[in-house]
């Protein structure tokens, strides 16, 4: 069966190759510890849990949600309490707030709500692999900005040559950033409304780990800033902070126009969110504030101990102050996939290689702290070994 020509422009999705790579090695018998995906281990607070179970009892959930085409006002009530408490962002829920089902799918209905065949699309190099692939699928043209250490992994909007910028109707940013773990600063916030205004770019600002920081770090959200509901939304999901990866809930706010946009994509492709799972996460963000905190606690803990074990090993760095991934430069010159390659043969560590995250990711390999402690003890036990 021939399959859509647009398929052949999208690299294999990396999780994808990984999960293949450890599944065979453990089908022979090796004990793989995979520190490459982000995927919290501890289990969804029980209140969200037991919200669910509740609310899937009640036949008026088991109907299509879309009574209401942005999700139930309940749950849109409920995060624009979430955004005006956490990060004084004034939100209209009617017009301003739109449930997902997940941050992901928020990325890819926003290029399809926003990006016509040819145009140019600004992403990060390293940036997250899927909004390459979105791109692509929308008939957009993928335009990489490069993000470096020394800038503190923020785009320096002032090199994008003008040409470029004219060109793009839109641009992803995502700070806490996956893969390095910056995060941003009010004042590049501010600047980069000016720029979206000047070019008339479409910020779709991914921001599913913005609780995730360290180090005195607060949360900011780009709608914090003013100016920033006029170019562009921000996607949000209760994926990381609830350890809520599975239930595939998330939100998009911002611009109305542009909520309206992805709102009608949506009524076209997938109806929304499972009512229960929209009270669920009400349930999340009414009550379950101290789950961020505990898991706060768990990754700096996590942290703290990746970090001491590559010093001890003489890989030393700045770390970044945000997600729960480490940004790890490689020793002795080596290639990311060398540094990765030499983890998986000799300690059965599976990290991702920075390179699958653009060609600026070169030189590093991301480390996830989303494994039982127990197992990262091990790792770094068998990390230092391999090390030797
Ligand atoms: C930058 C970024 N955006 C979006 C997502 C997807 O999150 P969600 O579970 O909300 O779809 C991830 C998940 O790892 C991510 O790293």
């Amino acid at each position: 069966m021939q399959t859509a020509d647009r398929l052949k422009k999208i690299p294999p999705y990396l999780f994808m190759e990984l999960r293949n790579k450890i599944a065979k090695a453990r089908a022979a018998g090796v004990d793989v510890i995979s520190l490459a995906i982000g995927d919290p281990v501890e289990p969804t607070p029980a209140p969200v849990i037991e919200e669910l179970a509740r609310a899937a009892h009640d036949p008026a959930n088991h109907r299509y949600p879309t009574d209401e085409e942005k999700g139930m006002l309940t749950f849109r009530q409920a995060v624009a309490r979430w955004y005006a408490d956490r990060y004084q962002a004034k939100l209209d829920p009617a017009t301003e707030v739109l449930a997902l089902i997940g941050s992901k799918e928020g990325c890819h209905h926003f290029v399809l709500a926003r990006v016509n065949p040819g145009d140019v699309v600004l992403m990060t190099d390293p940036g997250y692999p899927a909004y390459r692939s979105s791109i692509l699928m929308a008939g957009g043209d993928p335009v990489n900005v490069p993000i470096r250490a020394e800038n503190g992994y923020l785009p320096r909007l002032a090199d994008i040559p003008s040409d470029v910028a004219s060109k793009a109707t839109a641009m992803f940013l995502n700070y806490p950033n996956n893969p390095t773990g910056a995060t941003a600063t009010p004042a590049f916030l501010h600047d980069l409304v000016a720029f979206a205004r000047q070019y008339d770019i479409a910020i779709c600002y991914d921001n599913p780990y913005i609780e995730v920081v360290f180090d005195g770090e607060k949360p900011l959200s780009f709608l914090s800033i003013p100016g920033a509901k006029d170019v562009g939304v921000e996607l949000n999901s209760l994926s990381k902070p609830f350890n809520m990866t599975g239930w595939r809930l998330g939100m998009a706010l911002g611009n109305k126009d542009l909520i309206a946009a992805i709102s009608q994509v949506k009524e076209n492709t997938d109806s929304g969110v499972f009512n229960a799972i929209q009270l669920a996460g009400i349930a999340a963000l009414s009550h379950c504030g101290a789950n961020i905190d505990e898991m706060l606690g768990i990754y700096a803990r996590r942290r703290q101990l990746v970090l001491r074990t590559l010093s001890d090993v003489n890989i030393r760095f700045q770390p970044s102050r945000g997600t729960f991934y480490l940004w790890v430069p490689t020793p002795k010159n080596m290639s990311s996939i060398e540094f990765a390659t030499l983890l998986f043969e000799q300690a059965h560590i599976v990290v991702a290689a920075g390179t699958a995250y653009g060609q600026y990711g070169e030189g590093f390999v991301r480390f996830s702290l989303t494994v039982p402690d127990d197992r990262l003890e091990l790792a770094m036990q068998r990390l230092r070994q391999a090390m030797q």
